[in-house]
């Protein structure tokens, strides 16, 4: 284009230079500054045409066709470099932000079962074995459910000891896994095997309580079932949980108000084997769980024919057991969500 002849000097050696400014532009910057020295309100090329009206009329015509031819050409060859640039830019950046696939990706290294989940799984693994169902119950229950079908009623000094979360009149968070008994039998028909794990809730913190925790609950009904029943089947879960075939442990006679009779149930120390240490306190035994013979008054809530149908039930603490199982000394470090922590238990 700088090859177009203009009929004035001055008109071509501005073009010539235009152009040669245009095509060294380096960026877009610079390329606008141009198009402003040229064509803009105080331009070059407009200061040109400001001249025609100066000229005499005969050249007027033709000087005119020369400037704004001209003024075509910058424009032009400032749009094709800007265009150029523009895609300079393009081609630039994405060179910038290609990405290397033959890079190895960021591993995510695999996550491990928490310990609680890992003993919720190993007891009822256990527990499967014998034939027991695993149930469910809400975790907000009724006072009914919790308490008084379970033979604590309303004034009974029981309910003291269990720290309730009340969310309203009559509605608390469950206090144990117990309530799943009642659910249970008003659901189904005896023959009963199951067991029920869950989180418990109690208005209770210090080293050695939270106010969330886990139980998990056992209860059978069925024809002619007696204490030797409940024995055999506690004393076989604590030897396959502790994988300790000579584990002792022993039925010490207790108080629950929803069993008739009820114990609580020893075991010599998975630590020291009945030595004495500090975990046992010096005793050699463990206390590890609570269970007794189905209360009459409970089956009487619950529906279930008493003259036909005998049964036990027991509970026990999902974090004690972790605790013993693995050697666990602070029962905070199941809810603090230290992954150095967590991440031993593969
Ligand atoms: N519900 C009891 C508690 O939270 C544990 C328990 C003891 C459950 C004896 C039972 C049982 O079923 O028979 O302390």
């Amino acid at each position: 284009m700088t090859s177009e002849q203009f009929t004035d000097s001055t008109v071509t050696a501005m073009v010539e230079a235009a152009i040669a400014a245009v095509k060294a532009s380096a960026d877009t910057t610079v390329l606008e500054r141009l198009r402003v020295q040229y064509l803009g309100k105080n331009g070059l090329v407009t200061a040109q045409l400001k001249r025609i009206g100066q000229l005499p009329g005969a050249e007027r015509r033709a000087f005119g066709q020369v400037v704004n031819r001209a003024k075509e050409v910058i424009q032009a060859g400032i749009e094709r470099r800007l265009e150029w640039l523009t895609a300079q830019q393009l081609d630039q950046q994405l060179l910038e932000d290609s990405v290397d696939i033959s890079l190895p990706g960021r591993t995510m290294p695999p996550g491990t079962l928490h310990p609680i989940t890992r003993t919720l799984r190993r007891i009822e693994t256990i527990f499967s074995r014998l034939g027991f169902q695993v149930a469910d119950g809400p975790e907000i229950e009724d006072e009914y459910h919790n308490f008084e079908a379970l033979n604590i009623p309303r004034h009974h000094p029981a309910r003291a000891m269990h720290d309730t979360f009340y969310v309203a009149k009559n509605v608390l968070l469950r206090t144990h896994t117990s309530p799943v008994q009642i659910r249970y039998m008003h659901s189904h028909e005896p023959p009963l095997y199951i067991i029920a794990p869950g989180k418990v809730y109690r208005c209770d913190s210090d080293v050695t309580h939270t106010p969330m925790f886990h139980q998990i609950e056992g209860l059978v009904v069925d024809r002619d079932i007696s204490f030797a029943d409940l024995k055999g089947v506690l004393v076989y879960f604590l030897r396959e949980f502790f994988e300790q075939n000579d584990l002792k442990v022993k039925f010490r006679p207790s108080y629950f108000p929803f069993t008739e009779p009820s114990a609580e149930v020893d075991m010599g120390c998975v630590f020291c084997y009945g030595e004495g240490c500090r975990v046992c306190g010096h005793t050699g035994w463990i206390e590890i769980l609570g269970c007794g013979m189905v209360h009459p008054e409970v089956f009487r809530h619950a529906h279930v024919d008493h003259g036909k149908y005998t049964g036990y039930a027991f509970g026990m603490g999902v974090e004690r057991l972790t605790m013993l199982r693995y050697g666990v000394g602070d029962l905070r470090l199941f809810f603090e969500n230290d992954l150095d922590f967590l991440s031993q238990f593969k």
